[in-house]
């Protein structure tokens, strides 16, 4: 992670300078020590490229003088109608400028300690990358920024806001971090083991096994899983920070859940091959789901939460099952498996019934790259959002908007049940063309037992092919700073 301090304010000798920039302010501090530095340089750049500081804009000033390798202004807009998704844009827009630059950067500007440290969140989230597997780059391709520090009058405030945002991105980039993991080396138990790793935050993890869910009878996610030579695993994660951080609250638990299927091929129902590597981020839901609770634990969030994720993977084989079958779901329900390739659903529908089961909680999230349907109604800019609760979902809306992770809600209604109607079981699991995410949603709502609940249809957003201001193209890690925001907002203390 790019390393972030706080210090006071004063004019580099060296390398590189981001001035963050309200709309019409005038040169002051560092700022105007800069420009006096540079006998005007700064300044007459600045003129040149009519920068004034609007939302969004940047300018890059190369060898200004004064030693300086360069000067990134970057705008951040009408002080009134800053936000700190704003910041949190502005330190992105300064990551990308610098990252050719020196290993260290200072950026000032007249900012609360708050602002500070929403900037840096967004320094740090831009700057992530994925490069495990490359053996063979040169020093000189990589980004070379490793250290920006932030100038500020109250260093000690803006440093513990960070510990709280650092927390975060660590939530962040472990989803990234396993969205990106390639499925020969991510298979349901390497995943297990990563959430088991857990525990040195303070997390409780228990990691079932298919032996476990047979017992218990979890015969939908089973049969998705019997065509893989790789067992399936469920993890329930605990964090119990509730009761004023003292834990063991006596209020119910806020419960996620996540699809995690480490490869999807469709099974017998088997996908063209065009795109199908695609298929190894179909575990998304549940990598959002363990990022948020690494999330939560890391910054002692005060709140009793269980994550859960039902971790499989979807292969043909002889082993696999066939269209046609009828499988037993943990709630006792049925259902024809129409077709292999929706199977996610199956394997929501036996965690969530035993999240239920199990914990009781005051609501149900789940998230799951769920349908590809969902991408042709909504696109990359949404997730949908399906509940039968008002509140929570306008709490979720709220969230989504202040953070930058957009939510679209779709609706429910009994008449689409009929289209995942079977003549032979309690339901099938699909429901054909018409309305896909919704009847997928529908059918997930049969595993809630009148129960806030609200599922994430994320198959658009859990993987970007374009850069955006905080999030390199990849994995995208969406939710996980949605989920921190909804708890945070609403349900600490
Ligand atoms: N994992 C896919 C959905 C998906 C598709 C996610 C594209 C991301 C990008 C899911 O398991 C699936 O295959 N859904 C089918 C359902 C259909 C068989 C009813 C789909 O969307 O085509
Ligand atoms: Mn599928
Ligand atoms: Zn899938």
């Amino acid at each position: 992670m790019l390393d972030i301090a706080f210090v006071r304010p004063s004019l580099p000798k060296s390398g590189a300078l981001v001035l963050l920039v309200h709309e019409g302010e005038k040169p002051s501090g560092v700022w105007q020590q800069a420009d006096e530095a540079t006998g005007g340089a700064v300044a007459r750049a600045l003129e040149v490229a009519d920068f004034n500081g609007g939302k969004g804009k940047s300018v890059t000033i190369l060898a200004p003088g004064a030693g300086l390798s360069r000067v990134v202004a970057v705008g951040l807009g009408k002080p009134a109608e800053v936000t700190g998704r704003g910041l949190n844009e502005a330190g992105g827009t300064a990551v990308a400028a610098l990252s050719r630059d020196g290993t260290a950067a200072i950026a000032t500007g007249t900012l609360t300690p708050e602002q500070s440290a929403d900037m840096a969140l967004g320094a740090v989230l831009k700057a992530y990358r994925f490069d495990r597997y490359r053996t063979k780059e040169k020093a000189e391709d990589k980004p070379k920024l490793s250290k920006l520090s932030l100038l500020t009058g109250d260093t000690a405030k803006a440093r513990a806001l960070w510990e709280r945002n650092k927390a975060v991105a660590e939530g962040v980039f472990l989803t990234r971090d396993l969205v990106s993991e390639p499925p020969n080396v991510l298979n349901p138990a390497e995943m297990a083991e990563r959430c088991r790793k857990l525990t040195s935050l303070g997390l409780k993890v228990e990691v079932l096994g298919p032996k476990e869910m047979q017992k218990l009878g979890f015969g939908a996610l089973l049969g998705v899983a019997q065509g893989s030579v790789n067992e399936p695993r469920m993890v329930v994660m605990h964090w119990n920070g509730g009761n004023g951080g003292k834990g063991k609250a006596k209020e119910k638990p806020v419960a996620f859940i996540g699809k995690g299927v480490t490869f999807d091929t469709g099974g017998i129902s088997i996908k063209p091959a065009g795109g199908m590597e695609d298929m190894k981020w179909d575990m998304a839901g549940a990598g959002t789901v363990i990022g948020l609770m690494a999330a939560l634990a890391g910054r002692k969030a005060k709140v009793d939460a269980v994550g859960l994720v039902g971790l499989v993977e979807n292969m043909p084989s002889g082993t696999a099952q066939r269209p046609g079958d009828v499988v037993k779901s943990y709630s006792g329900q049925t259902v024809e498996v129409i077709n292999t390739d929706a199977e996610g659903r199956l394997v929501l529908a036996d965690v969530l019934w035993y999240a239920q089961e199990k914990f009781d909680p005051k609501f149900m999230i789940d998230l799951a790259t769920l349908t590809g349907a969902i991408i042709i109604g909504l696109g990359h800019e949404h997730a949908g959002l399906f509940s039968n609760d008002d509140g929570l979902s306008q709490k979720l809306t709220a969230a989504g908007l202040e953070i930058g992770e957009k939510l679209w809600r779709m609706p429910l209604d009994e008449e689409y049940d009929k289209q995942i109607r079977s003549e032979i079981a309690d339901m099938k699991n699909i429901g054909g063309r018409p309305a896909g995410s919704i009847t997928a949603a529908q059918f997930i709502q049969r595993f809630v037992n009148k129960k806030p609940w609200a599922h994430l249809d994320i198959a658009g957003m859990a993987w970007s092919t374009k850069d955006a201001p905080c999030t390199p193209k990849g994995a995208t890690a969406f939710g996980v700073r949605l989920l921190d925001r909804l708890v945070a907002d609403h349900y600490e203390g």
